[in-house]
């Protein structure tokens, strides 16, 4: 366990702001993790960060983050469909996805590319190209530092939804780990846009070729988070009212709109780009020019000029199309 006070936290999230934290605790174990609530009670506050991928800090951050390093992979069961493959939180998502693809478990081809950490993909429920973290989940391990207690959530009882789940109004529970239920056949999974043709073109089709294939359609429109700061989608899709949508489907007939239940989900990117505000810049804080729902620091923004940009754009949706969107990024 190593034990940071006054961090800097730049290298430890994809926007590269600059922030320090008052203490930031790195631990592999959950023997460590008990050790380190054993002479700090949970009462004095903690918050978790893993790969930095998905939260701007607003400012300087006085209070504890938790930081896991934890980094085994292994296969925990199997029967003749399926493969239960456990990860530690810790575990790069990225990697994770690679080594189920070698291996022959297969299920999140999809999900290739996406920054951050194994027990981010649960707490945030990661999906992209029309895969969900959620539909492959099996269980999560968890922590309760104020009962001392480890134990196991089912799928269900995670109550996983769109960039959501438990563990997000549960902000205590620490996720430890993650075990996946991964297929031993490969069905492609490419109902997403053009993904069919992209990847056909390609020649076979199999897990390696749809996972390069979403690399390359990501590194299209999303920023490379080791050249320029972000975290990815700023702003989730508004789901709004069917008489709302239809309203602006009068306007705007070109709109993409999705049903969902008995709403229907507006792109945020597509509202933001209408609005004006694609390769928007001031200072070193701006909208990503390939994709408006992306927010960028360009190298030397602060997280109060990203903060700041976000609102001038939250304001001007909502005056322009009647419609409040609201952050997918965490701002601490
Ligand atoms: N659009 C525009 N202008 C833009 C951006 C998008 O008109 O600047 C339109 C597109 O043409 C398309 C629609 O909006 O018709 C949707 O865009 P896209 O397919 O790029 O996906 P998205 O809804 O913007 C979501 C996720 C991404 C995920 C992609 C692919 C959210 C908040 N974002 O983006 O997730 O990679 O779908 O599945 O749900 C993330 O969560 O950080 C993230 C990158």
């Amino acid at each position: 366990m190593k034990i940071h006070r006054d961090t800097q936290l730049k290298q430890y999230t994809t926007f590269g702001v600059s922030a320090t934290a008052d203490t930031l605790v790195e631990y592999s174990t959950v023997e460590e993790l008990r050790a380190y609530f054993a002479e700090h009670p949970a009462s004095e506050g903690y918050y978790m960060i893993g790969g930095g991928s998905n939260i701007l800090f607003s400012g300087d951050y006085h209070g504890t983050l938790l930081h896991p390093t934890s980094s085994d992979i292994e296969i925990v069961g199997s029967d003749d469909e399926s493969f239960l493959v456990r990860a530690e939180a810790g575990v790069v998502w990225d990697d994770f996805v690679l080594y189920c693809i070698e291996k022959g478990m297969y299920g999140l081809e999809n999900l290739s590319a996406i920054p951050g950490t194994v027990g981010a993909s649960a707490v945030q429920n990661i999906g992209a190209y029309g895969a969900e973290a959620k539909d492959f989940i099996e269980k999560v391990e968890v922590y309760d530092p104020v009962e001392d207690k480890l134990f196991s959530m089912s799928r269900e009882e995670c109550r996983f939804g769109y960039r959501n789940s438990v563990f997000k109004s549960r902000t205590g529970l620490i996720v430890v780990a993650v075990v996946y239920r991964l297929s031993r056949r490969f069905v492609p999974n490419l109902g997403y846009a053009n993904l069919k043709e992209r990847v056909s073109s390609q020649g076979d089709i199999d897990a390696m070729s749809v996972r390069e294939t979403v690399v390359k359609v990501r590194a299209e429109k999303l920023p490379d988070p080791k050249e320029t700061g972000s975290g990815g989608s700023f702003f989730k899709n508004p789901i709004v009212d069917k008489s709302v949508a239809d309203k602006l489907s009068e306007r705007y007939p070109e709109m993409p709109r999705y049903d969902v239940g008995d709403g229907v989900k507006i792109p945020a990117g597509w509202l933001i780009d209408k609005a004006g505000w694609k390769g928007f810049r001031q200072g070193d804080a701006g909208v990503y020019p390939r994709q408006a729902l992306v927010l960028v620091n360009y190298g030397s923004a602060t997280g109060g000029e990203v903060l700041e940009l976000s609102k001038r754009i939250v304001a001007d949706v909502k005056e322009k199309f009647g419609v409040e969107l609201s952050p997918e990024i965490i701002i601490l």
